[in-house]
């Protein structure tokens, strides 16, 4: 080959070599570019609590808030968690759970300053009932109408908001009839101070006779792969007679289920009170990981992780309910919005029910003097 003839050779083979190139480029990126896993996750679809007036129409998946700074050991410090919370509001949750125990007072005060440029985006929703004096839990409950409306002049100063869009009643208040609990959200949602209010692990007849008197917007108490009592106590039915929402709390079993526990995880003996429950003890959390090895197994064939099964299974079960799961992290927010992109069939779902129920589950969720404050 002369010369000439072999730079014509190599040039010809450098051009077709890259036309090569862009080809192969082109058709990988072919392959990744329609999933939606590309995009930062962001929850569209919407979930509506309560009915008639009263209903209020939120993100299908919450944000519970307690954890940035109660409750769950060591958390990131605030400004980390306002950027957390306003990221949250980004992706297009709209629903923040709170309450005055949550620190006491720390928790609202948190939230009131990160969700105050969002005023009348988002919905936060708050819980009264716990004791606090001079911001510090007394352990007892405290629902008197006079009591009650003073909480709520002091979570709207700490939310920064007219009008708390939804107040619970944190526990039931044996010493005050439930019907009075009912008339003084009455009188505050007549006041404009509140918009809507709920109840929280409360049983089906405390939850008529409040709706009796001021319909209830949700009801919210623990619910999760490991805890079903609302689909046998009746709560979840009476929620549907009813056209109340159910909002549920710890849906990840308070981070169990998201399989970063073990026996071996040291709880805050200050800041956690997963070292009070008996479902937290090193023998416990060890024979239960089997349940998180079913969720993983589960997951592995569907590209899901045990959280995210957990979340999806609860959205599965009924379009009246919206969890709440907490998180400190962006990279859980986004793994436990995209929950709601997964579908299962029924059978899916009835097969992994299956497969759980051979596990036995150990351990109280909550210990004597937790349990005693419920009415489920
Ligand atoms: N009404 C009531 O009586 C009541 C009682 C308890 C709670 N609540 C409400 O319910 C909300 C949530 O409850 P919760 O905090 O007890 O339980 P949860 O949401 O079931 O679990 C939260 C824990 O799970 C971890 N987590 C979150 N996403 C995860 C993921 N994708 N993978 C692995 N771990 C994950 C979090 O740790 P990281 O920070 O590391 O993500 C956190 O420690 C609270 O914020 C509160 O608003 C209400």
């Amino acid at each position: 080959m002369g010369n000439y003839n072999r730079r014509r050779f190599l040039k010809t083979a450098m051009i077709s070599s890259a036309i090569g190139m862009i080809a192969a480029k082109d058709s990988i990126s072919q392959k990744l570019e329609p999933s939606s896993h590309n995009l930062a996750a962001k929850i569209s679809k919407q979930r509506t609590l309560g009915s008639g007036r009263f209903c209020l129409s939120v993100s299908s998946i919450g944000f519970g808030c307690m954890g940035m700074t109660y409750n769950r050991s060591a958390h990131p410090g605030k400004e980390e968690c306002i950027r957390l919370i306003r990221n949250a509001v980004e992706r297009g949750v709209t629903l923040f759970d709170t309450a005055i125990i949550y620190g006491p007072l720390n928790n609202e005060k948190l939230v009131g300053e990160a969700l105050e440029p969002f005023r009348g985006q988002v919905a936060v929703s708050t819980k009264f009932g716990h004791e606090v004096i001079n911001g510090k839990s007394t352990g007892k409950q405290d629902s008197r109408p006079e009591t009650i409306k003073r909480y709520c002049d002091n979570s709207l100063m700490r939310l920064r908001v007219d009008c708390i869009e939804l107040f619970y009643q944190h526990r039931f208040d044996p010493k005050v009839p439930i019907e009075d609990v009912a008339g003084t959200m009455q009188e505050l949602i007549e006041a404009g101070k509140i918009k809507r209010w709920g109840l929280c692990e409360v049983n089906s007849e405390i939850i008529k006779k409040a709706h009796a008197v001021q319909p209830i917007t949700a009801v919210q108490s623990e619910y999760h792969l490991m805890w079903r009592n609302v689909e046998k106590n009746g709560v979840l039915s009476t929620c549907r007679e009813l056209g109340i929402g159910f909002v549920a709390y710890s849906p990840i079993n308070r981070g169990f289920l998201g399989g970063n526990i073990n026996e071996y995880t040291k709880f805050d003996t200050k800041n956690d009170n997963r070292q009070t429950l008996p479902r937290f003890s090193p023998d416990a959390i060890r024979a239960n990981m089997r349940i998180v090895e079913v969720l993983n197994e589960f997951g592995r064939q569907r590209g899901m992780t045990s959280a995210q099964v957990g979340l999806a299974w609860l959205l599965s079960k009924s379009p009246y309910i919206v969890p709440i799961p907490g998180t400190t992290k962006i990279s859980h927010l986004e793994e436990n919005l995209r929950s709601a992109e997964f579908q299962c069939s029924q059978d899916e779902w009835n097969s992994l029910e299956n497969e759980l129920s051979k596990i036995p589950i150990i351990g109280n969720r909550y210990n004597a003097e937790q349990e005693r404050q419920i009415r489920g």
